[in-house]
């Protein structure tokens, strides 16, 4: 049954404090755990109700004393406490079995250590609590365990106490100095090893920061201890917020569901965002843990210190904390090529997932009104898109001596701080801080229809239209819009849509801009439509102008302005702002594809013109390397696929490879420069400039091989296989490999087994190597039955996270061709996945139940086909609450 976000109810308690004893033991640890509680004066006195789950329960005292209680469901429910609003204590005695926790909420064992995951839910897996974030206590923990088996005790806050006990056995006491809800709660315990750091913060205040890792894994930490130094600087730079801990801890794991989780002062992280040297980790290995280490480090911030009220309010943190990771990873990435390049970067996840997903059964808004499992909302929506939500609130409190609102935003930051520190709040009560902070500001004046971005779902469709009057030398542009319906909401108002724009001239000359009654001349300017439409008229324009809309991506929606092919071309020729040089490349290649696939014309799918164009950006002397490689890299199936309305993925398949081909071939001398100029880079570096480099050196070489396999050419491939052998790092090693594998070239075979070789001890390098093949081209079918043998390859566990999405969330979400057969294989593959999954780790298997979203834009057979599949999986009596909820949307959209 759905929770209601309308149904929000204070709580009828407070926990003040809690004192917890763990016996750490993975088959029956112990819990006990000593509350003082008291009546919310607010609310009707009323029975307390606990939750909890896959608890044994063994004793509850009230004051000491027995006391009655009973079970609803999974609630303890006492009805027998003390009247009147004095304390009361209450202790609970529960036992739980980690080791049985295939789940990996709350407490479980992973590689013989001892890990919690408590967000969102996983707090009453541990002990009877008030598991919702609005109750907010002090934490003092006390760990008890074999000693020479978990030598390390941590968690969260301070170390006051450690000493010896009988039997072997040994003990660690901490206190948390700030109150927090239990979903930051953690704990830590096993045989870690830890890299250290002393710092200094600006106000003089001493810390010490730790990775702690499997022995083994040290000379993988410095990476992730360079990014936690740089988060903790940035954070006091940009927006004034110092490190409030002596001590700030990040533990890595192999098993996690997810990337990291910001427990107050003790990260946990999957090892995948920790872990990295030159030799086993890739430059976007060393990008995703500057951004991870720093989003989970920003949420001491945005989260902790102002958590949610309720997880209806998630995006509250979670937007607000991937703005401020993206906005530190531009910072770190340095000159202003380089920002755009990570903006790209960015956007692109934003509009092949986020828009994938507001145009599907699981659309929600940014802020849900209901949901059935709290666990299935941790998405695209409320991460990335609820970041966009927030650039947009910066970009509308921009004014003439702040043109970015980077100012106006800091001080709408401040002021939240100052009203909500150390409380539980609301999207509302973000937006009301940044508005009023800033009066005056577009969006204190649009606050209340700003605010449908929380509300409404779906993405907006924005249309442009330009009209030139040469007589009056002006030309006025027209936006409307207008927002397609999603699941609950069949109409939507119009949103407040920041639209960044700049004029060019025909040959490319950018213009100024003055629009009529204003004096202001700007080079760009930031128009806000708040109305379904809206026109704004430009004075002093010599001749017809190309117009360059929404630069930098100024807001989250679907552009149609309606720009020729040689107005785009332009565009990519000579727009100064990167991120619309980028797209107009992108459209020009989109509306290529999607001609060719609904016009059925056999030529080549990509004009001289076109293909001559992107020589030139491939060879431009002023772009950046990074940049050239976003620019060259043709949009990725499910883009291509999502614009139209219905889908073939065969055919989209084949118009893609075509368009490779075509640009392999066609550039192959420009290839082989870019390869030449780009390879060698001395000692690494994951910087972006030289990662930049590897990129476009990667990318001509994945071109070079696929021409060469269409020309039976082997030296080629033969420099691409010893590049794989001699390379000094796992970027051009990786990029090699994936050339071989990707073009098909028969070396793969043998470079794929040297691969494995070399890195049969290292996980992480493996689930690349299982990823590789997963998503490798379907040339005759056999990539589902080497998936099915992998599966019983000795490397392959169900169980663990990352190696399960290796494999088979490569093959069922990222392997388009391979995955929707005309035999349906693949769909029953993926159903048999989703119930094997389901009864090891719910949330995981969620996720890969999503890989069926778009079953109902698919063409025959496979539509019918895929609907069988979600059938079968929906026929299973016992599914998990997360998987029914995926499973029942994707039905309902039919
Ligand atoms: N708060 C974590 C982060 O974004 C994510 C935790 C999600 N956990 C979960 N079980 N859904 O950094
Ligand atoms: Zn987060």
């Amino acid at each position: 049954t759905a929770i209601q976000r309308e149904a929000y109810a204070a709580p009828a308690f407070w926990i003040d404090t809690v004192d917890l004893t763990f016996d750490l033991d993975p088959a029956k640890t112990r819990v006990l755990n000593k509350m003082r509680l008291r009546r919310n004066p607010d609310v009707a006195a009323q029975p307390l109700r606990l939750d909890g789950e896959d608890l044994n329960l063994a004793r509850v005292l009230v004051n000491g004393g027995g006391t009655s209680f009973k079970m609803d469901g999974a609630q303890l429910v006492l009805e027998n406490l003390p009247e009147g609003h004095e304390p009361f204590d209450l202790e609970i005695f529960t036992t739980c079995n980690p080791e049985k926790n295939t789940q990996l909420m709350g407490l479980y064992v992973s590689n013989d250590s001892f890990f919690t995951q408590c967000e969102a839910e996983g707090f009453r897996r541990i002990t009877y609590f008030l598991d919702r974030p609005d109750v907010m206590a002090s934490y003092t923990v006390t760990l008890r365990a074999d000693k020479a088996k978990y030598p390390v005790l941590l968690s969260n806050g301070n170390l006051v106490e450690q000493g010896a006990l009988d039997d072997g056995r040994h003990f660690a006491k901490w206190v948390d100095p700030h109150k927090k809800p239990c979903y930051l709660f953690a704990l830590v315990a096993g045989q870690l090893v830890a890299r250290e750091q002393r710092i200094v913060s600006r106000s003089g205040t001493e810390h010490l920061l730790q990775v702690f890792v499997r022995p083994g894994d040290l000379d993988k930490t410095e990476h992730a201890m360079n990014s936690l130094m740089a988060s903790v600087a940035w954070d006091e730079a940009r927006f004034g917020l110092p490190l409030d801990l002596e001590r700030f801890m990040i533990v890595a794991t192999s098993d996690f569901n997810m990337g990291a989780m910001e427990n107050k002062g003790l990260n946990i992280f999957n090892t995948k965002f920790v872990l990295a040297n030159p030799a086993t980790a890739t430059d976007l290995d060393f990008g995703n843990i500057e951004s991870v280490v720093g989003h989970e480090y920003f949420h001491n911030w945005t989260g902790n210190r102002i958590t949610c009220r309720d997880w209806f309010q998630l995006s509250l943190k979670e937007g607000l904390t991937v703005f401020r990771d993206q906005e530190f990873s531009q910072d770190m990435a340095g000159v202003a090529s380089a920002r755009a390049v990570k903006r790209i970067e960015d956007v692109r996840v934003l509009r092949t997932v986020q828009f994938a997903e507001d145009a599907g059964p699981m659309a929600h808004p940014v802020r849900p009104d209901s949901y059935v499992e709290i666990n299935n909302f941790y998405t695209v929506t409320i991460y990335e898109k609820g970041s966009e939500v927030v650039r947009m609130m910066q970009t509308l409190v921009a004014s003439p001596a702040d043109l970015q609102g980077r100012d106006g935003f800091a001080k709408g930051m401040k002021l939240y701080f100052e009203r909500h520190d150390g409380q539980a709040v609301t999207c509302d009560d973000f937006a009301q801080a940044i508005a009023d902070a800033n009066p005056g500001s577009a969006l204190a004046q649009n606050l209340s229809t700003f605010k449908r971005w929380y509300s409404q779902a779906g993405t907006p469709r924005l249309q442009a239209h330009g009209a030139y009057n040469a007589a009056e030398r002006s030309y006025t542009l027209t936006l409307s819009q207008s927002c397609p319906a999603t699941p609950d909401q069949a109409s939507k108002k119009p949103f407040v849509i920041p639209v960044t724009l700049g004029l060019l001239s025909r040959d490319g000359q950018a213009l100024a801009l003055q629009q009529a009654g204003s004096a202001d001349v700007l080079p760009q300017q930031t128009l806000v439509l708040t109305e379904a439409s809206a026109s704004y008229t430009f004075v002093n324009i010599d001749s017809e102008p190309v117009p360059s809309l929404l630069r930098g991506f100024s807001a989250p929606v679907v552009l149609d302005d309606g720009l020729s092919t040689a107005e785009l071309l332009c565009l990519l020729a000579h727009d100064s702002d990167p991120f619309n040089q980028w797209e107009a490349g992108q459209r020009l290649m989109l509306q290529s594809a999607v001609q060719a696939l609904t016009q059925d014309s056999a030529g080549p799918v990509l004009s001289d013109e076109l293909v001559a164009a992107l020589r030139n950006v491939l060879r431009h002397p002023e772009l950046d390397a990074a940049f050239k490689d976003l620019a060259l890299t043709l949009p990725s199936e499910n883009y291509i696929a999502d614009q139209l309305s219905m889908v073939d993925p065969q055919r989209v398949h084949a118009v893609r490879e075509a368009m490779r081909l075509q640009l392999a071939t066609a550039l192959q001398a420009d290839w082989q420069w870019a390869w030449d100029a780009h390879k060698n880079n001395g000692a690494y570096s994951p910087d972006a400039l030289s990662s930049g480099r590897r990129a476009l050196a990667g990318l001509a070489m994945n071109m070079l091989c696929i021409a060469a396999v269409q020309t039976g050419d082997a030296v080629t491939p033969g420099r691409v296989y010893q590049q794989f052998k001699d390379a000094s790092n796992m970027t051009d090693r990786f990029n090699a490999l994936s050339a071989l594998v990707v073009s098909g070239h028969a070396l793969a075979h043998d470079a794929l087994a040297l691969f494995h070789k070399l890195f049969q001890h290292e996980a992480l390098v493996i689930d690349k190597w299982f990823a590789l093949q997963a998503g490798a081209p379907d040339r005759a079918g056999d990539v589902l039955p080497r998936v099915r043998q992998l599966m019983q390859h000795a490397d392959f566990s169900l169980r663990n996270p990352n190696r399960a999405r290796s494999l088979i969330f490569s093959y069922c979400s990222a392997n388009p061709a391979a995955f929707h057969r005309a035999d349906a294989a693949g769909y029953v593959y993926w159903s048999e996945q989703v119930l094997a999954l389901d009864a090891i780790n719910p949330q995981v298997a969620a996720r890969l139940a999503r890989a069926m979203d778009r079953w109902s834009r698919l063409a025959e057979p496979y539509r019918s086909a895929a609907q069988v599949a979600i059938e079968r999986v929906a026929a299973k009596a016992d599914l998990s609450n997360d998987v029914r909820e995926v499973i029942s949307r994707a039905l309902n959209a039919a």
